[in-house]
């Protein structure tokens, strides 16, 4: 088995789910209903219990069912060498509760690397139509997972960024502060030249990666590139080069920074470009291409975690399928083989019938759950 496979899911008091137990047999699960009966839910459970986290809200207590105390999340899971459990208490009045086997947890970091999860949602066109900050919060979110000591310096970037911010508008009033300049442009650039150098390692690998799927989910018609941009100019991507370029291009900048009050160049202004047949998918893509780089780039994802952990991830597709036409479906569903992949839909009649036979399919009606055997 290459996947890890989810094999039950219990819910008590989430959301509209009273108390439920789900058994996955199959790697293909359909979620079908009619609007707000409670698919995303099913799908947002599974994620927290990948992240500790849910996708759609930061507020925990949301996620407990109306009129009640707390609630329980729980998935059993198999993977290659072992299986476990990981159970999730969320209550009003206490801090979320963590076990892993019955085991509690004492940081939330301790939670990741178990079920691995990848979430694709219609938010998610963001990375391609918005502006540069949902680019880099993407690639942030996923270098850290694959390699935590980004996040450290990231979270570490930020810090020293502000402060300098802080003394560059200071300075504007009383010159003589200029002197401690220089020791914020050492400790950003440090920082500044690991985040650089692991972007470009991530968006080189994925860049490969996502021309290959998104060549066969278009049938040839389509060259994805993702391009990483930079807002420093760089000499190469050798870590000591680009902090000397990075400490350069900050005092170069010096006069204008204090002018502004705040760093014009860094990590802080990074995007990323991505590109079919040339084109600028942001500005010339239309709807269904923005949606396809987007699935591109997902699959991608899981592909560069299955290389750093031997093991697929689960796929989460909630409500995205109907903006593809049936043969990048059917593509999908081919370049998926062994990933466990939960699918969410209103109408399931928009699946291609020879995927359709492929699943087990729930029925989803005001929190309750049904299970059909077979759909078509
Ligand atoms: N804390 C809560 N307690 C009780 N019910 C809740 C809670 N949070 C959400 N709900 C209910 O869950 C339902 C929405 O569920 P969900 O978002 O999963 O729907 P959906 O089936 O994905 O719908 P759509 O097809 O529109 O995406 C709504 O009826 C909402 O009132
Ligand atoms: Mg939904």
């Amino acid at each position: 088995m290459l996947g890890l496979h989810l094999r039950e899911l219990t819910l008590n008091n989430y959301r509209n789910y009273k108390s439920a137990t789900l058994g996955f047999d199959s790697k293909r699960v359909l979620i079908t209903g009619k609007n707000a009966q409670g698919k995303t839910n099913i799908l947002e459970s599974i994620f927290l219990a990948c992240t500790g986290r849910s996708h759609r809200t930061s507020k925990d207590s949301e996620l407990i069912m109306l009129g009640e105390e707390s609630c329980n999340i729980r998935v059993d899971v198999e993977r290659k060498t072992a299986q476990f459990s990981i159970d999730i208490n969320i209550s009003r009045k206490d801090r979320k509760r963590i076990k892993i086997n019955g085991m509690a947890i004492q940081r939330m970091g301790q939670l990741m690397g178990h079920l691995n999860g990848v979430m694709f949602s219609p938010e998610d066109l963001k990375i391609v139509k918005e502006s540069p900050s949902e680019r880099r919060r993407y690639m942030d979110m996923e270098i850290s997972q694959i390699k935590p000591q980004y996040f450290y310096y990231l979270q570490q970037y930020n810090r020293i960024l502000t402060h300098r911010n802080n003394l560059l508008k200071q300075i504007n009033k009383k010159a003589e502060l200029k002197k401690t300049l220089s020791i914020f442009d050492e400790q950003l650039a440090e920082a500044g030249a690991f985040i650089i150098n692991q972007r470009h390692e991530f968006i080189t690998k994925l860049s490969r990666i996502a021309k290959r799927i998104h060549k066969k989910i278009s049938s040839d018609m389509e060259e994805l590139n993702i391009k990483y941009k930079p807002s420093l100019r760089v000499r190469s991507f050798d870590i000591e080069s680009i902090q000397q370029d990075f400490l350069d291009a900050l005092e170069i900048n010096h006069l204008e920074d204090i002018q502004r009050g705040n760093t014009g160049v860094g990590c802080h202004r990074d995007d990323i470009n991505f590109e079919l047949n040339g084109m600028d998918v942001k500005i010339f893509g239309s709807q269904g291409q923005q949606r396809t780089v987007v699935l591109s780039l997902k699959l991608s994802d899981i592909e560069l975690m299955y290389g750093e952990t031997g093991e697929y991830p689960v796929l989460l597709l909630d409500d995205v399928m109907s903006e593809l036409d049936e043969e990048r479906q059917i593509k999908l569903f081919q370049e998926l083989g062994d990933v466990q992949t939960f699918v969410t839909t209103t109408d399931y009649r928009s699946i291609p019938a020879q995927e359709l036979e492929k699943f087990e399919t729930l029925v989803i009606n005001e929190g309750k759950i049904q299970k059909m055997a077979n759909i078509v």
